[in-house]
């Protein structure tokens, strides 16, 4: 079914493709697309960040920016939906074209630049799905916050999605918006990170509540880097960590049609950067923060070296562009 449907989006431009599922995914809602797609993976359930999972294999963010297609999302058999990255304020992202698929390596450059309808919107789209399964929510900052004043963009989004969240993701690994990656270094990171958890203490007291918030990372870190964000993860307690974004490194593609677009690149050139990365970081939180992987899963087998390499969970974006919810009963049936 997916490959008849893979053909006609890959007919049409990245993002007209993009929309169009979106829009689809919408309409349809829940109940059809079970008609399409009736195979859900079995339970393999898992307890993570004190949340109950019911398989391990979530959407990555990115997709539903705007949490317009939860439900229909939770119905593809995927064990958690994270939507955003959303911002406080709506805003237009970049210039189109700003999304380009690279089918010789299974892969996708984009650069959208947080492309979305602001909080409210997406606190609307939340309340109106009215989902039962795990929704994580991915926040980040507008562009055009001075990058001294980032950390109000994420407080202010905290505090509209806490109680609509399982778990929060605090984006600081989007390639697409100047100086967010800067927050992922020293007293800029260890600043930002203590002001969430504050917040988070007293939203748990306000909400009698405990949402988890969990960090986002990039795939280009050296070693020493990625200690140093483990190490402040710890001193922050912070309840988890998400490896990894979209790499800014070209070398895998560097020869093929659009493959010095600017931009982050996902899919499989990605794979193994990203599991050196979640190695890595295992080592150094010592299992004391869970981690969930992400980056180039494009098979089964591309999941099981994410948990071989420490990862408790897992998601999937351009793996499921290019194979669609198979690859979530693949993955989810051979654990
Ligand atoms: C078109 C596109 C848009 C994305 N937008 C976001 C985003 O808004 N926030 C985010 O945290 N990650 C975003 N990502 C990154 C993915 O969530 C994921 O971390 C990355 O693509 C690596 O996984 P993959 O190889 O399975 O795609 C985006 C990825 C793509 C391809």
């Amino acid at each position: 079914m997916y490959s008849l449907i893979r053909k006609a989006l890959f007919s049409l431009d990245a993002e007209v493709a993009h929309d169009l599922t979106i829009k689809s995914l919408k309409n349809l809602g829940a109940g059809p697309l079970k008609l399409f797609f009736p195979n859900k993976p079995a339970d393999k359930p898992v307890d993570v960040m004190g949340i109950h999972f019911p398989n391990p294999v979530g959407l990555a963010a990115g997709l539903d920016k705007n949490g317009e297609c939860i439900n229909a999302f939770g119905a593809l058999g995927f064990g958690f939906v994270e939507i955003g990255t959303i911002t406080p304020r709506p805003q237009p992202g970049n210039d189109k074209p700003r999304i380009f698929r690279l089918p010789a390596a299974n892969a996708v450059i984009n650069r959208m630049g947080f492309n979305n309808k602001g909080v409210d919107y997406l606190v609307q789209q939340v309340r109106k799905a009215n989902f039962k399964g795990v929704l994580g929510i991915n926040i980040g900052k507008n562009k055009d916050t001075p990058e001294e004043n980032a950390k109000d963009d994420y407080l202010h989004c905290m505090r509209k999605v806490y109680n609509f969240a399982s778990y929060i993701t605090i984006n600081i690994s989007s390639p697409n918006t100047p100086g967010l990656r800067s927050l992922q270094y020293g007293e800029a990171l260890n600043e930002l990170l203590s002001a969430l958890k504050t917040e988070q203490k007293s939203l748990a007291e306000q909400y009698d509540k405990y949402v988890p918030l969990a960090v986002k990372i990039a795939p280009d870190l050296t070693q020493e880097e990625i200690e140093g964000i483990a190490q402040c993860l710890l001193d922050n307690n912070i309840d988890g960590v998400i490896a990894t974004n979209t790499t800014l490194a070209r070398d895998k593609v560097e020869h093929l049609e659009f493959g010095n677009e600017q931009g982050g690149l996902s899919g499989a050139p990605v794979t193994d950067q990203s599991t050196k990365v979640i190695g890595l970081l295992s080592q150094a939180l010592d299992k004391k923060i869970p981690i969930i992987g992400v980056g180039g899963i494009m098979s089964a087998q591309d999941a099981q070296e994410k948990l071989d390499a420490g990862a408790s969970l897992v998601q999937i974006y351009t793996g499921f562009i290019y194979q669609g919810p198979e690859l979530v009963n693949d993955i989810v049936d051979s654990l």
